[in-house]
């Protein structure tokens, strides 16, 4: 590990516009530079990383990328260069990766690529082969550009931190649109390394719309199902889907017995394979002592939340003889979806005798089975 990442994220993001500059604009569950930030820190050949950020946003920067001991967070300057050169300063590493915050879909294959290049380059950058026809404009369609010999250039660009410094410090012309002319002017050689569509800055309003389709493509819907049973005994409220329903009997068991709510908490950890109920909520832990099951339903709905996922849709089963269910069932749909912080149309209720069969079929108890559908990244 000798590689250290510098992010530069001391733009105003002027052309983005919005209420904040567009790196710390939310990009599905994390900010545009967290995804950045992520990708470096998700790498083992990356050692340290320095966060370039704008004169009076350590702060704002801080609390968006939480504690991370091989994170530093810097000021930089009025033009890119200088707050490059600001992170520069911070560098310890043998050589560096240059990105910008504004670049959120960054893979291990474009970081892999530009840092076996460095074995025999003093600077390298990911490039795409420019596929419009390129013209002046004239007022009128001037001249074509021969464009098979034109690329685009993207970053992160890498480059041995002596160079670098060095050529910021000989840069002499106005301000520079990346590192590698400056490197180049220096008379460093820098690599051409494949580049990624992916990799496409975010620059004006539209590119967050493209940059969300592009997360969502990322995402895949995942199944869990859940499945309880509840004895019914005498002197016991039954609980039913977070509602009271009235019943000769009520369930018996852990706090309020709801055992639709109990399968509909297992189908949701199973989306997230994230264990079961009896692992998260022990009878023995004193904190969930007699909670309200709707309480559990509403501490794994924050759970699939934190990993970053969104709940599609659930489809409940009870089987029971009676009560019946049908009275209750849209006043549980709603209950259900306000739990979910979802809309009604996505919670399903169901119900089934077993023609008098079994446990249920005799009253002695009443089961629920559950599906959840959750949208997530591919873990
Ligand atoms: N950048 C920087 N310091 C500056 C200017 C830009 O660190 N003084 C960073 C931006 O935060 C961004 C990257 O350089 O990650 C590329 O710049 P650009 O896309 O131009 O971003 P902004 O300058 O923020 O946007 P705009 O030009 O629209 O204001
Ligand atoms: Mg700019």
């Amino acid at each position: 590990m000798s590689v250290a990442a510098l992010i530069v994220a001391a733009g105003k993001g002027e052309r983005a516009g919005g209420g904040l500059p567009k790196q710390f604009a939310m990009l599905g569950d994390k900010s545009v530079l967290l995804h950045a930030l992520d990708a470096f820190a998700s790498h083992r050949g990356i050692a340290e990383t320095i966060i370039v950020v704008a004169s009076g946003q350590i702060e704002l920067a801080s609390a968006a990328v939480g504690p991370r001991p091989s994170v530093r967070i810097v000021e930089g300057g009025a033009e890119r260069q200088d707050s490059v050169f600001a992170g520069l300063a911070c560098v310890t590493q043998p050589s560096v990766l240059i990105h910008d915050a504004a670049r959120p879909f960054l893979s291990h294959d474009v970081i892999d690529r530009l840092i076996a290049a460095l074995a025999d380059h003093d600077g390298a950058v990911p490039v795409l082969p420019v596929v419009d026809t390129l013209a002046f404009d004239a007022g009128a369609l001037g001249d074509a550009v021969e464009r098979s010999r034109l690329v685009r250039v993207q970053t992160p660009q890498a480059f041995r931190t002596d160079a670098i410094m060095t050529a910021h410090r000989q840069w002499q012309s106005s301000a520079a649109t990346d590192d590698a002319q400056m490197a180049r002017a220096a008379g460093f050689s820098v690599a051409l390394v494949a580049g990624d569509p992916a990799l496409e800055k975010i620059t004006h309003p539209a590119d967050f719309a493209r940059a969300e389709q592009h997360l969502g493509a990322l995402m895949i819907s995942r199944t869990g199902m859940g499945y309880d049973v509840h004895r019914l005994a005498e002197n016991e409220e039954l609980w039913l889907c977070g509602i009271q329903v009235p019943h000769s009997k009520g369930l018996a068991g852990h706090s309020d017995a709801d055992v639709a709510l109990h399968a509909l908490v297992d189908a949701l950890l199973g989306a997230i394979a994230e264990g079961d109920i009896g692992s998260h909520f022990p009878p023995s832990d004193p904190q969930w002592r007699g909670a309200a099951s709707a309480r559990f339903v509403e501490h794994v709905r924050d759970l699939v939340t934190a990993k970053g996922g969104i709940i599609d849709h659930v489809d409940l089963t009870l089987i029971c003889e009676a009560p019946k269910i049908g009275p209750h069932r849209d006043a549980m749909r709603a209950r259900v979806a306000d739990m979910l912080r979802i809309s009604k149309g996505s919670v399903s209720i169901k119900a089934t005798t077993t023609e008098r069969l079994g446990f249920a079929g005799r009253g002695e108890g009443i089961a629920a089975q559950a599906v959840a559908t959750v949208r997530m990244r591919r873990q």
